[in-house]
């Protein structure tokens, strides 16, 4: 079976989602609705769309738009279609018996249902149709969420199913589990019952939205919205309506129904256009006060809006043992939400599933949680379980870990998936070192590293440990959302708090040197990233030999948001990649003058296929679709350079004084239109001054070292600067930047 063409019926939130990443494959798409102008405004909303869900902006026009009255003949030749339509059977079922009658044999036609069992979408279709329908859940943003649900039915052809599951992994680079025909498929059963149990809990146990956000969130290893402001996000009226149609279908006897009752403060929300951030604000809202726009969290008991609190639990890792053992309140409620999620999670094996392996895999991919609730328990222990639990009737998985006290149950991680992934060989590599910051795997011949802070931000103890991986092939590469956001600013306003200037300086320097050992080493050090790859992040990329990047990366240099210059390498890389270019080789200021313009406006790109105009990265830096398929990919680079020959040092020809003067008139002219104020303009002069080359002719060879201490003597001069510090000291507190 090969999909060649796809056309997608209706163009909704997930109907235009699911075409921009047919787009994104580079498969030809129709996208049907009503009306065209129906799919032209999502085409257009597509194409606006942030974070983008195109990779490749310009390739907008592959989506073909259309009504099903007029257009409909483009399904003849589509070899899938999709329906994505609103949630109504009698609707789905007309356009079943519509696209039946047209498809070509052998076409697949799926729906994006989350809600409808496939027995009621199909019960009108013929058996021999049957054999090719099925649910394809996509999950919102399509392009960004990695899970795939694939339900099938009895009628289906395997075969074809799973060559349906390989081509949406190959190809759109989802992680696809074939799952049951039960309410909710996997992922949407656990996830929406965490989410209820972890509201409920707060509510019963009087914690604050904020108390209770802070424990369900980066402690647990859950995104930082924690539960209250993922209803936010998601938007409190779908979230209604989802309880809805799972209390409608849900036997009367399943938990869930517990956790799902009806409550009196959220239907007012509702009622009173407080939907979440597409409404009125929601949990959470923004309030305008004396011109300052202030973070408003509800109470749970009055229904009033206070000023939000931040909560410190002291815990910047994720330590599941440490929070449920907390004599607090937190302690509590995380004992009381995650056992209730494990509670419930293992008595649906093996109703919905045989393979409890995927319920966790669904809930990484589809929720973005590091652990599901299986490896939490193998997290907790068994025997260690099993002392704070005692009821758990019919459930017949926990009552036979009960008895087999097996704390070696869980075995392999991402068993949906044929590829060789950083998860499953982690636990067949030697853990050869750990700081806190970072863990180095042996594997054969080739080292990983993984760093394993908050976002990936990186201090003394990540460098150390990329120094220390470097004698043999090195992949640098983690499982999280983040390759690395960057250096951790709060260690390095730690030292500044304390006057402690000394030691920044030592770790910025042991940034370039560590930098300076990736690139040449002996060996060839290959960077996988995902996400965020920012700053120092991009720092480590760019000194490794070899890329191998996600197609889903925010990549680029942003320190002079922060009121910073890149320090560890950055100006000094940047510069040596644009004087290769044409341009450079006739105009010495050419390349200096793209970085200056690219570093100091802190250009980002949101893809490989825009991070290459701006060369942070090459044409030959591996672009891949499936984020599992990362390590395969780096392991492939190392075995193809068993030759390995480090680079040679780069120089660098500078003009010196008249160069710098150029970049400062550029800066003013910026100052005088008000785009930029005094320390943009002192922070602008910095940059000039590494990128001119300092105290140089044109006549004169600098080198990479040059380089490295241009960078830091700017960046030392500007950390030490106030006016710097309090940018920092803004953007750690509130995520935004500070105009100053
Ligand atoms: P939506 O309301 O954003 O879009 C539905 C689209 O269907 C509209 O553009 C509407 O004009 C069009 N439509 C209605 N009747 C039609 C017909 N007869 N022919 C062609 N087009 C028609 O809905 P959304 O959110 O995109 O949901 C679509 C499907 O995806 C639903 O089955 C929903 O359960 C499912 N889903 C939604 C998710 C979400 O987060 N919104 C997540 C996963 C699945």
């Amino acid at each position: 079976m090969k999909i060649k063409k796809v056309v997608v019926i209706g163009s909704g939130t997930m109907g235009s989602g699911i075409a921009a990443h047919l787009c994104n494959a580079d498969i030809p798409v129709t996208l049907l609705d009503l009306k065209t102008e129906i799919s032209e405004k999502a085409r257009d909303r597509i194409y606006k769309s942030r974070p983008p869900l195109l990779i490749d902006k310009s390739k907008i026009d592959n989506i073909k738009v259309g009504n099903i009255k007029d257009n409909f003949d483009v399904v003849n030749d589509a070899d899938w279609i999709v329906e994505a339509v609103v949630e109504r059977i009698d609707i789905k079922h007309d356009i079943y018996e519509k696209i039946f009658k047209s498809r070509k044999q052998g076409a697949i036609v799926s729906s994006n249902t989350s809600s409808i069992p496939i027995k009621i979408l199909s019960e009108k279709l013929t058996n021999e149709e049957k054999k090719d329908f099925c649910i394809t859940h996509f999950f919102n943003p399509v392009r960004y969420m990695g899970l795939l649900e694939i339900v099938k039915n009895e009628n289906n052809d395997l075969n074809k199913i799973n060559s349906l599951k390989i081509f949406c992994e190959k190809e759109l680079g989802k992680g696809a589990i074939v799952c049951n025909d039960t309410p909710g498929f996997l992922g949407n059963r656990v996830g929406v019952y965490a989410m209820q149990v972890a509201m409920t809990e707060a509510i019963r146990m009087k914690l604050t939205i904020e108390e209770a956000d802070a424990v369900f969130g980066r402690p647990m290893g859950i995104p930082k919205t924690g539960v209250f402001g993922l209803y936010d996000l998601i938007g409190i009226d779908l979230m209604a309506d989802v309880l809805k149609s799972f209390t409608k279908e849900l036997p009367q006897n399943d938990p869930f129904h517990i956790v799902a009752k009806e409550n009196p403060l959220i239907r007012k929300l509702i009622e009173t256009g407080y939907t979440g951030r597409k409404g009125k604000g929601g949990f959470y809202r923004m309030n305008k006060m004396d011109n300052q726009k202030i973070l408003e969290a509800i109470d749970l008991d009055t229904g009033k809006y206070l000023p939000s609190k931040k909560i410190d639990l002291k815990m910047d890792r994720i330590d599941i043992n440490s929070l449920i053992n907390r004599k607090d309140k937190f302690g509590d409620y995380a004992w009381s939400v995650i056992s209730k999620i494990i509670q419930y999670a293992s008595s649906l094996v093996p109703g919905i599933t045989d393979k409890f392996n995927d319920i966790d895999e669904a809930m990484r991919l589809g929720f973005n949680w590091v652990m599901g609730p299986f490896e939490m328990l193998k997290e907790i222990g068994v025997s260690n379980f099993f002392e704070r639990i005692d009821n758990f009737d019919n459930n017949k998985f926990l009552e036979s870990l009960s008895k087999s006290k097996n704390e070696n149950f869980y075995g392999n991680r991402q068993l949906y998936t044929e590829i060789e992934t950083l998860g499953k060989i982690k636990p067949k590599a030697i853990k050869i070192d750990k700081n806190k910051s970072a863990e180095i795997y042996r594997f054969k011949d080739f080292n990983i590293v993984e760093f394993t802070t908050k976002a990936n931000a990186l201090d003394y103890d990540s460098m150390d440990a990329l120094k220390n991986a470097t004698d043999k092939p090195l992949i640098i590469i983690n499982e999280s959302m983040q390759f690395s956001a960057g250096v951790n600013l709060n260690y390095t306003m730690d030292f500044i708090n304390q006057g402690d200037l000394k030691s920044v300086e030592k770790f910025i320097k042991y940034f370039q040197d560590t930098c300076r050992e990736l690139k040449y080493s002996k060996y060839p050090v290959i960077s996988a990233p995902s996400g965020l790859t920012l700053g120092g992040g991009f720092e480590v990329l760019v000194q490794s030999n070899f890329v191998a990047s996600h197609t889903n990366i925010v990549i680029g240099l942003v320190e002079t948001i922060v009121g910073l210059i890149p320090a560890g390498g950055g100006c000094k890389e940047m510069l040596w990649r644009w004087f290769q270019t044409d341009e450079a080789k006739t105009d010495p200021d050419y390349a200096p003058l793209k970085v200056f313009d690219i570093i100091g406006y802190a250009k980002t790109a949101t893809s490989p296929i825009e991070a290459e105009p701006l060369k942070y990265l090459r044409p030959e830096d591996k672009k891949i679709m499936n984020r599992n398929s990362l390590l395969v990919i780096s392991k492939k680079i190392v075995q193809d350079n068993q030759n390995f020959n480090p680079p040679s040092e780069c120089q660098f020809n500078l003009s010196g004084k008249p160069l710098k003067d150029k970049m400062i008139k550029i800066l003013e002219k910026l100052y005088n239109e008000k785009v930029i104020f005094d320390h943009g303009m002192l922070v602008g002069e910095e940059l000039a001054n590494v990128l001119s080359g300092g105290e140089t002719t044109i006549d004169k060879t600098l080198s990479e070292s040059d380089l490295y201490k241009l960078e830091l003597e700017a960046f030392m001069r500007l950390i030490s600067n106030r006016k710097t510090q309090n940018r920092i000291k803004h953007t750690l507190e509130t995520g935004k930047p500070l105009v100053n």
